[in-house]
């Protein structure tokens, strides 16, 4: 198995290589003045099986694109498989059809995309719904990072509990509960699909007091769903607050309004880039999840 450095990979690819004995190769990217990209991949592919790394956050777009020319380039140079580890997958919360919305599912046109330069496997971390995976027509596998997530926050906290901000972040909650061996609970939040406001829709009768709690998610995206959890979590008598999300992205002033909510700390994943925020390393959890995705591209693995 080659490993491809994308240009927008964080590192996971080098990371993969030293920590773990993958072999590496570089990737060339360059921008025109128009804003269009070129990317290369720079070595032999020929007759290789390939994983291309590259997240999509920063710049979704043209992340997503660098990755299909990436892709392509590693076929044309007769590469025997092609997989894409997508640390971050974007377009991910857009998998359903809405009415008001009229729109195209965008992650079914990603992955159609991917299909049609050639990525035959797609490897991600937490994606936002697990079961959209299977509208891609090839191989998938994930990983949720909660084990290396909640080994990073155990350090910082005292008697902790976790709170859910809605359903569908228990799948997290719950293995995060258990590493921490504390107990867990969840509001629910709704947001109106036209105007992006949060509310919470149903709360548990809770009492905080003497627990620091935890607000595990898998985006922070505008940072609106952790500050109405924190707010919620201090109003029912937490000592004090901290968020875990596997894709910390911190879009405009999320840093602020979290800050605000008394929240003391966010921890995140190098899923993603971003600022402020105390990262953990997945490259632990992707090589496992690589390997035991397709088992039979990889010979020689360090443990
Ligand atoms: C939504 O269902 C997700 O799990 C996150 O809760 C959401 O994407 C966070 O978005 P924001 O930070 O903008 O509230």
């Amino acid at each position: 198995m080659l490993v491809v450095e994308g240009p927008n990979g964080n590192g996971i690819g080098k990371s993969l290589a030293l920590k773990k004995g993958f072999e590496l190769v570089a990737s060339r990217s360059k921008v025109y003045p128009d804003g269009e990209s070129e990317v290369g991949i720079e070595g032999l592919v020929m007759g290789r099986d390939v994983t291309i790394v590259q997240s999509g956050f920063p710049n979704p777009d043209k992340s997503l694109f660098e990755a299909l020319l990436l892709s392509a380039h590693a076929r044309r140079e007769g590469a025997k498989s092609v997989a894409l580890a997508m640390p971050y997958l974007i377009y991910a919360r857009q998998d359903k059809e809405l009415k008001e919305k009229k729109v195209v599912v965008s992650l079914n046109v990603e992955f159609n995309l991917m299909r049609s330069v050639g990525i035959d496997a797609l490897f991600t971390v937490a994606p936002h719904n697990p079961k959209s995976l299977s509208n891609f027509r090839g191989l998938t596998g994930f990983s949720y990072a909660t084990e290396t997530l909640a080994n990073e926050v155990r350090k910082d906290l005292s008697n902790p509990y976790v709170l859910a901000p809605d359903k569908g972040a228990l799948v997290l909650a719950m293995p995060f509960a258990k590493a921490l061996g504390c107990g867990f609970t969840n509001i629910n939040k709704q947001r109106d699909r036209l105007t992006g406001e949060i509310s919470i829709s149903e709360a548990p009768d809770v009492n905080f007091s003497g627990h620091d709690v935890i607000i595990p998610d898998d985006i922070i995206s505008t940072g609106g769903t952790t500050a109405l959890s924190g707010k919620f979590a201090f109003e029912h008598g937490a000592r004090k607050v901290v968020a875990a999300a596997v894709h910390a992205l911190m879009v405009g002033n999320a840093r602020e309004k979290i800050k605000e909510a008394g929240i003391s700390k966010v921890y995140g994943t190098n899923t993603v880039k971003s600022d402020g925020v105390q990262v953990a390393d997945v490259t632990d959890e992707i090589a496992r999840g690589l390997v035991a995705m397709m088992p039979e591209r990889f010979r020689v693995l360090r443990n």
